[in-house]
């Protein structure tokens, strides 16, 4: 059924252009169904997902070319104007779009869309993401942050930095979402989520043994563990064993109605924590895993963080824990993130839709189709970032970047609300990494693999120093 629909999208596409004379994007659809899919994420898994829309750049336009990917004919557009286009014309000419493989992932229930869940939870977040909640985490950051270095950093020698990323940040994550922190726990679950990670850009085949199929099964395991924690928790508020106004993302949407009045039903709840724990733990570890890297290879760079991170610690009493302010005073160690999201973006772009028929640089662009914009295609362009390859983290001192240009987080109304969460549990973990260790490569050549997010092949093994 899938291959007759793409053959005949295909066709279609052919059709349009030659009998309308209607002014695609240059570019070309690919093979049957999986369109250009393959050579994308092929691209990725090589450490150069840049290159996909480079070439395409070179050979067909550095504005804007037509592929298909993941089933989907598709418009790539790939400069600042492009993402100004997307970015400020969300519900006029294009609307949020997810592929097919993260629908059936992210939702137990096919009557509604990945879309309508995402302003359903857009809605619920700046309750618990707004500067009054966020200052309170950051406490609660720093002695997570502290307790996961005493008990898997400061016994070794060596590391593997990767896992342990991910480690901290899942555990930031099920405290702050669910208020879980028992470590055993937190093992248990996050088990399922390295596999449904790697399911959610896969191509959408359904058959036992693919990485489709094995994420959609960890999303349902992680699902019914979701269900058993908010059962509990209803079951102990109503006991009145614990505090409906506790401070984590379930009591927030257990105890908030939407627009008719309505609470959330448990599956409604459990789809987005699960939509939130990904997209809200896996990001910022990579962000950590990188930062980790550069600093290995880049002395300099590592003793002016290390000298921020010791003029906000000389600040506090022992044993203090960090605040927001302490937060705010780290402007050096922000702009070296800054500069690791730009090289080694966690989210290599995302999709539209065209909601009506609308021309963008002389080009049409067909009610229906998908456009993407992707991060790539600005931060490594040398018209806006000068040497690109180049670590520099002075490119955000000032004005920065030009507008439009550097968007890690995406932009406009559909930027990353988890923005700043993720800037608080980044800059909390570096305080506290370089003011125990240094470090070096133990693979000084480690390839880096985008799949699909960056991750050093071998996790990033490292040889820690104790000051
Ligand atoms: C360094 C870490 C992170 C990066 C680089 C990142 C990046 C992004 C990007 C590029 C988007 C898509 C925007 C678009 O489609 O235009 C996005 C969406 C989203 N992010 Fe993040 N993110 C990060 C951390 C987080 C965290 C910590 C949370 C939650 C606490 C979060 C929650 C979300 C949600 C809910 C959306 C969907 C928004 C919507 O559909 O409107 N993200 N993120």
């Amino acid at each position: 059924m899938a291959l007759s629909l793409s053959f005949w999208t295909r066709f279609f596409v052919h059709q349009l252009e030659k009998s309308s004379g209607i002014n695609l994007p240059p570019g070309k659809m690919g093979f049957p169904f999986i369109g250009e899919s393959l050579e994308f994420l092929r691209m990725g898994r090589k450490g150069t997902p840049e290159r996909f829309i480079q070439d395409r750049m070179a050979k067909y336009s550095t504005q804007i070319f037509k592929t298909c990917l993941l089933g989907e004919p598709t418009a790539v557009v790939c400069g600042a104007a492009g993402n100004k286009l997307l970015f400020s014309n969300e519900n006029k000419l294009v609307t949020s779009w997810s592929p097919r493989s993260v629908e059936r992932i992210f939702l137990s229930s096919r009557q509604t869309s990945t879309k309508e869940e995402s302003m359903k939870t857009r809605k619920l977040l700046p309750g618990f993401l707004k500067p009054e909640a966020l200052q309170k985490y950051v406490g609660i950051m720093d002695s997570i942050a502290k307790w996961h270095l005493d008990n898997h950093w400061d016994l070794n020698e060596t590391v593997t930095v990767f896992p342990l990323a991910k480690q901290y940040t899942f555990m930031v994550a099920c405290r702050l979402f669910l208020s879980i922190d028992d470590p055993k726990h937190i093992a248990k679950f996050a088990n399922p989520f390295h596999i449904l990670a790697a399911g959610v850009m896969s191509i959408p085949i359904n058959f036992p043994g693919t990485p489709f199929n094995r994420a959609i099964k960890a999303a349902n395991t992680v699902r019914k563990e979701l269900r058993a924690i908010i059962k509990q928790r209803k079951i102990n508020v109503l006991a009145g064993k614990s505090s409906s106004s506790k401070h984590d993302i379930l009591s927030h949407m257990l105890t908030t109605t939407d627009e008719n009045g309505q609470f959330l039903n448990e599956m409604d709840i459990a789809d987005k924590i699960l939509g939130l724990l990904i997209g809200g733990h896996d990001t910022a570890s990579a962000v950590i895993t990188f930062i980790i890297k550069y600093l290995a290879e880049l002395p300099q760079v590592y003793n002016e963080v290390l000298k921020e991170q010791i003029e906000v610690a000389a600040g506090k009493q022992s044993g203090e824990m960090l605040d927001w302010e302490d937060i705010q005073k780290m402007k050096y160690s922000w702009n070296v993130a800054n500069e690791v999201m730009r090289l080694a973006p966690p989210l290599q772009g995302s999709f539209r839709e065209a909601v009506t028929d609308f021309t963008y640089a002389g080009f049409s662009i067909p009610k229906g189709w998908k456009l993407y914009w992707s991060t790539n295609a600005t931060h490594k362009n040398p018209d806006y970032f000068p040497d690109p390859e180049k670590f520099d983290p002075s490119r955000f001192e000032g004005n920065g970047p030009i507008p439009y240009t550097y968007v890690p987080f995406g932009g406009g109304p559909r930027m990353c609300p988890g923005k700043e969460y993720a800037r608080l549990e980044i800059l909390v973990f570096i305080h506290n990494v370089v003011r125990r260790f240094s470090w070096y490569k133990l693979h000084p050549n480690e390839d880096v693999i985008v799949d699909p997010m960056p991750m050093p092949a071998k996790g990033l093994p490292i040889r820690l120093r104790h000051h």
